[in-house]
């Protein structure tokens, strides 16, 4: 097991009388940055210089100016600008700015893993990736909770940049729950397979597919989007509590007998390499090649109309 670590374990210490730049206010920017001043933290924020970034960090008190001359009165950069740009903010906005003994955080195990761009050697390079969007991060700190994090360390050049990584963790509010020792590329690579296979991927085209089938067998939208969709979050609540076993003690013996001996039917052995060929193509870096290459896909024209209506109209009535 890797080693977890707690509020208590932590010292906010390393970060006392320390500046900390947040690269990019956006969906994770905004929220560290918030959490890390409400912990005491001195927070700067660097953006575009006609970014709406700036500005809006300006807007709710922050002192926020071009990165560049951020990063020069840093002693610790989190990058939280998309990972398309982190190489480009490397080479351009933060080359020469961090000084020696600087940290250079990330939120994401991707750049340095499959991208790795060139660091200087005399930094840290650290990692704490908070599993779940910014807002949640947000919300749940200011109720006194959190999210928990991975956390990796890729450069230790000053011999205090696991303490770095942890005060950090601990000033956004991932320590309430659990710090977890991982690696770039484990973050990267568990990252990427749950969204492709299971969370963003797996999950809502069986959503959809078991939508589509049975309102082609002639059952209306509302049975089928209450089956497949609405139904989804009472179970996966349940699995969270209570771990697969104790979702099935809380379910009907038919739903209990059918998922047992049909679950397997659809998740099969075929469905299983498919998932394996999608973990190979993560590890030899096709994938990350693939995105960085690529626009994005447009989500509207990737769902079924049937499936988007029913979403819409049902979720208005069922409020
Ligand atoms: N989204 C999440 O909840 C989440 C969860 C875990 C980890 N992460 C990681 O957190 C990091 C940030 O992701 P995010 O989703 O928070 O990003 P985001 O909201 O899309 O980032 C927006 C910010 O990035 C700046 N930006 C956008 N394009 C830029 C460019 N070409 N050059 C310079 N700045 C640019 C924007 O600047 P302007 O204001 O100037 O437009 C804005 O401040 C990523 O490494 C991501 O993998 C995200």
């Amino acid at each position: 097991m890797n080693r977890i670590w707690r509020d208590e374990d932590i010292s906010l210490e390393p970060l006392e009388g320390k500046v900390v730049v947040i690269a990019g206010y956006g969906i994770q920017g905004r929220a560290q940055a918030l959490n890390l001043r409400d912990s005491g933290v001195k927070v700067l924020v660097g953006g575009r210089a006609e970014g709406q970034g700036i500005a809006a960090a300006a807007a709710e008190g922050f002192e926020a100016l071009p990165t560049a001359e951020a990063a020069r009165r840093a002693d610790v950069v989190f990058l939280l600008t998309p990972d398309e740009t982190h190489a480009e903010m490397i080479a351009c906005a933060l080359d020469g700015a961090l000084r020696e003994g600087a940290a250079l955080g990330f939120a994401c195990g991707f750049s340095m893993t499959f991208v790795r761009p060139h660091l200087p050697e005399t930094i840290d390079v650290i990692m704490v990736s908070p599993k779940g969007p910014g807002k949640t991060l947000r919300e749940r700190f200011l109720a006194g909770g959190g999210l928990p994090a991975l956390m990796g360390v890729e450069r230790d050049s000053t011999g205090t940049a696991l303490k770095v990584a942890l005060a950090y963790a601990k000033a956004i509010g991932c320590a309430r729950l659990g710090v977890i020792e991982s690696s770039f590329a484990e973050e990267a690579h568990t990252d990427l397979f749950g969204e492709q296979a299971v969370l963003c991927g797996g999950i809502p085209r069986l959503m959809e597919e078991g939508f589509r089938l049975l309102v082609e067998a002639g059952y209306s939208p509302e049975s089928a989007y209450l089956e497949c969709v609405w139904e989804a979050k009472a179970i996966v609540d349940l699995i969270f509590e209570e771990g697969i076993a104790g979702m099935y003690r809380h379910i009907s013996p038919a739903a209990r007998y059918g998922g047992l001996t049909r679950g397997s039917r659809v998740i099969d052995e075929a469905a299983r390499e498919k998932m394996s060929a999608i973990l190979d193509e993560i590890r030899s870096g096709e994938f990350a090649a693939e995105l960085l290459r690529g626009g994005p896909v447009d989500p509207q024209a990737a769902v079924s109309r049937n499936l988007s209506d029913a979403w819409q109209r049902l979720r208005d009535a069922l409020r």
